[in-house]
């Protein structure tokens, strides 16, 4: 009746925006993303006879604004007649600022309520549950560089190459860590129905998806780099031709970018990529992320830098 499980959060090189079926929250696009080592949420699961609804408890003190979400996603697990739950998680960076919190939320809490169901679930099923509470966890589930691809009716998830065969670094500024204005889900409609260049975005995913996953089997930087900026700034560019626009940038977004392209200058193997919020992630070379991280820290604007190496899927985490 109890179940807990670890996973890290994921960033996107190749990026997924705008869903094919809002409904079942099918994505328009295939992604490629990497998981990260050192940010984690934790999800404990509890399933209790004696509660009447399911509560939440987020870093030690209790906090409803996620539960219907999780709830919905217990319920998807476990069933609409399971008995009620207590949910305690725990996080070790910023939620809702576009650090990709919902991806490490929604594959730990997964797999923590089908332990706790008791069902043994494969990773197709995992993926597909993930999935539907956030198209970004379903990636959350597996380690290293990983591809989400569409199916007929779904989506799957594969390993492109694991975490230590090509062992990056990634150092995320925060510019703001506040909540975003608008959710990712709301903000995708928004692109999906208005912007003139979302139809022109789906069409080339395929190509840039074939781009990136060529340049990973042959830990091809260069290749990745240009592909992984492309798409980024490409999906930005659908959001601020929506209607209402979308710009989740700041100016020391827009900073971050000119120090990574300095650097680049410089011969240093660095690339940015920037999700719904202003944080910016700067993917680099093992050798070269002392640099890239003293480059950001003293970029004006940046309140707080995290880097981390690449990491595993999500996890059981077994009780002592
Ligand atoms: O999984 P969601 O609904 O939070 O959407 C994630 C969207 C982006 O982070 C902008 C891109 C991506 O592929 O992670």
């Amino acid at each position: 009746m109890q179940g807990t499980a670890i996973a890290q959060p994921n960033i996107a090189l190749i990026k997924y925006w705008g869903k094919r079926d809002v409904e079942r929250n099918l994505p328009a696009v295939g992604s490629i993303s990497i998981t990260l080592r050192e940010l984690h949420t934790r999800m404990s699961v509890t399933f209790d006879e004696v509660l009447a609804a399911d509560t939440l408890t987020v870093n030690d003190a209790p906090d409803d604004r996620m539960l219907p979400r999780l709830s919905a996603c217990l319920d998807r697990v476990a069933g609409k007649d399971r008995p009620r739950a207590r949910i305690l998680s725990s996080c070790n960076f910023p939620i809702a600022a576009g650090l990709a919190s919902s991806a490490s939320s929604f594959a730990a809490l997964t797999v923590a309520v089908a332990d706790a169901a008791g069902q043994s679930l494969s990773t197709a099923e995992l993926a597909s549950l993930a999935g539907q509470a956030s198209g970004s966890a379903a990636r959350s589930l597996l380690g290293g560089f990983v591809e989400l691809r569409n199916t007929d009716d779904d989506i799957e998830v594969s390993s492109l190459c694991a975490a230590d065969e090509w062992p990056l670094m990634v150092v995320v500024a925060i510019t703001e860590a506040g909540p975003k204005p608008v959710g990712s889900t709301e903000a995708m409609e928004i692109s999906r129905k208005t912007s003139p260049f979302f139809s022109s975005w789906v069409e080339q995913q395929e190509q840039d998806l074939d781009t990136a996953r060529a340049a990973i089997a042959e830990r091809d930087f260069q290749t990745l780099a240009a592909i992984a900026e492309h798409n980024c700034l490409k999906m930005h560019s659908v959001m601020w031709a929506s209607r209402p626009p979308m710009v989740y940038w700041n100016a020391a977004t827009m900073r971050c970018l000119q120090t990574v392209r300095r650097l680049q200058g410089q011969g240093v193997g660095v690339f940015f990529t920037i999700d719904a919020g202003p944080q910016i992630k700067a993917v680099c070379l093992p050798e070269f992320a002392a640099q890239v991280e003293a480059a950001l820290r003293v970029t004006p604007g940046v309140t707080d830098i995290m880097t981390t190496g690449l990491g595993e899927g999500a996890r059981l985490e077994h009780m002592e």
